[in-house]
C-alpha cells in the first residue's frame, strides 16, 4: 500500500492495519517510530476529529503534524494541485488531505512522491470506515455481524460498504430512492463480498433493513458541500431517523454508531445519542489509533 485514497488501496492490508491498531491502542505512547518525520495535513473543509486525531497520533509517534488550511495556501489563489504535490514532497514524509473533490486527491497522489492519505472527499472516508470496522470488532468480537446503515448513501456509506465487504461483515444500506451509495463502489463491494461471504443489500424499507441488525449506523443528512439541498434532504430523509422506536426492530444488544458530527433530532435523536453508551465515543477515540497504525505503515520507511 503506497497511499490510502480509497478503502480499495487497503484490500491486501486491512487485517494488518486492524492488528496494528490494537497494538497502538494498547500502548499509544510507545516507540517514537516517526521521529523527525512530518505529516502535512491539508484541509479544504472543516474538521474536528480528523484534524485532532491525526495531529495527536503523529505526536504520539514522535513526528510533527503540520496543519494547512487550503484557503491560506497558494492553492486557494490558483496554484495547481500537481505543483503543490511536487513541492510538498520535498518538505514532508506524508500528506493527509481533506478535499472537496475526490479526483483532486487522486491527482495529488499521482504527483506526490510521498504517501497520501484521504481524510475525506465527496466520495470516500476510508480512515473513518477502517475505524468503524475496528470498533465493531471491539464490541462484538467478530466480523460476522450485520451492520445497518441508515440515511444518505454518502462518502461514509461508500467506504463502509467496501470495508464491510472486505472483512466479511454484512451490511444493509437503508435509504430513500435517489440517495443510494455510488454505483461503482457498490459493484466493487459486491466483488469483495463474493470472496468473503459478506451479504450486501440496499433497500428503502426501514423495517426490513433494521431487522436483526447488530450495529445501527447513521451519518448526517446534509454533508459538507450539500448545504444548498438542505431543505429537500430533510424532507426526503425524514423517515430514516435513528430513534428509540427504530432501535426496537434491531437486536436487543445492537450498538449505535455515528462518525460524528451528529445533528440532534435530524438523523439521530438526542435520546439515542444519550443512551448510546460508549460505542460512539469509542469510535471517535479509535480514529486516533487507526491513524497511528496507518501513519506507521505508510511513513515508517
Ligand atoms: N468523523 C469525522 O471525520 O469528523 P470531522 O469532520 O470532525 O473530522
Ligand atoms: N458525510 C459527512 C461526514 C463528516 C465526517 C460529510 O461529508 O460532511
Amino acid at each position: 500500500m503506497k497511499h490510502l485514497l480509497s478503502i480499495t488501496d487497503a484490500e491486501q492490508d486491512i487485517f494488518e492495519i486492524l492488528e496494528l491498531t490494537a497494538k497502538f491502542k494498547a500502548d499509544p505512547h510507545g516507540k517514537k517510530h516517526l521521529k523527525n518525520k512530518t505529516l502535512a495535513m491539508i484541509f479544504e473543509k472543516a474538521s474536528t476529529r480528523t484534524r485532532i486525531s491525526f495531529e495527536v497520533a503523529m505526536l504520539h509517534l514522535g513526528g510533527n503534524p503540520l496543519y494547512l488550511s487550503a484557503s491560506d495556501m497558494q492553492l486557494g489563489r490558483g496554484e495547481i494541485i500537481e505543483d503543490t504535490a511536487k513541492v510538498l514532497s520535498r518538505y514532508v514524509e506524508g500528506v493527509m488531505i481533506r478535499a472537496i473533490k475526490h479526483e483532486d486527491v487522486l491527482l495529488f497522489a499521482e504527483n506526490s512522491s510521498v504517501p497520501v492519505i484521504n481524510g475525506l472527499t465527496d466520495k470516500e472516508h476510508p480512515c473513518q470506515a477502517i475505524t468503524d470496522i475496528f470498533t465493531v470488532y471491539e464490541y462484538k468480537n467478530s466480523y460476522n455481524v450485520k451492520m445497518t446503515y441508515l440515511g444518505d448513501g454518502n462518502n461514509v456509506c461508500n467506504s463502509l460498504l467496501l470495508a464491510c465487504a472486505l472483512v466479511g461483515m454484512d451490511i444493509t444500506v437503508v435509504c430513500p430512492e435517489g440517495y443510494e451509495p455510488d454505483q461503482e463502489i457498490f459493484k466493487k463491494a459486491l466483488l469483495y463480498a463474493k470472496e468473503t461471504g459478506s451479504n450486501i443489500e440496499i433497500t428503502s424499507n426501514v423495517y426490513e433493513g433494521v431487522k436483526n441488525a447488530d450495529v445501527i449506523y447513521t451519518d448526517v443528512w446534509v454533508s459538507m458541500g450539500d448545504e444548498a439541498e438542505k431543505l429537500q434532504r430533510l424532507i426526503d430523509l425524514n423517515d430514516y431517523q435513528v430513534n428509540m422506536e427504530l432501535l426496537k426492530q434491531a437486536k436487543p444488544d445492537a450498538i449505535v454508531m455515528h462518525c460524528l458530527p451528529a445533528i440532534r433530532d435530524q438523523e439521530i435523536t438526542d435520546e439515542v445519542m444519550q443512551s448510546s453508551q460508549y460505542a460512539i465515543w469509542d469510535q471517535a477515540e479509535n480514529r486516533m489509533h487507526v491513524e497511528a497504525a496507518l501513519l506507521y505503515k505508510l511513513l515508517n520507511k
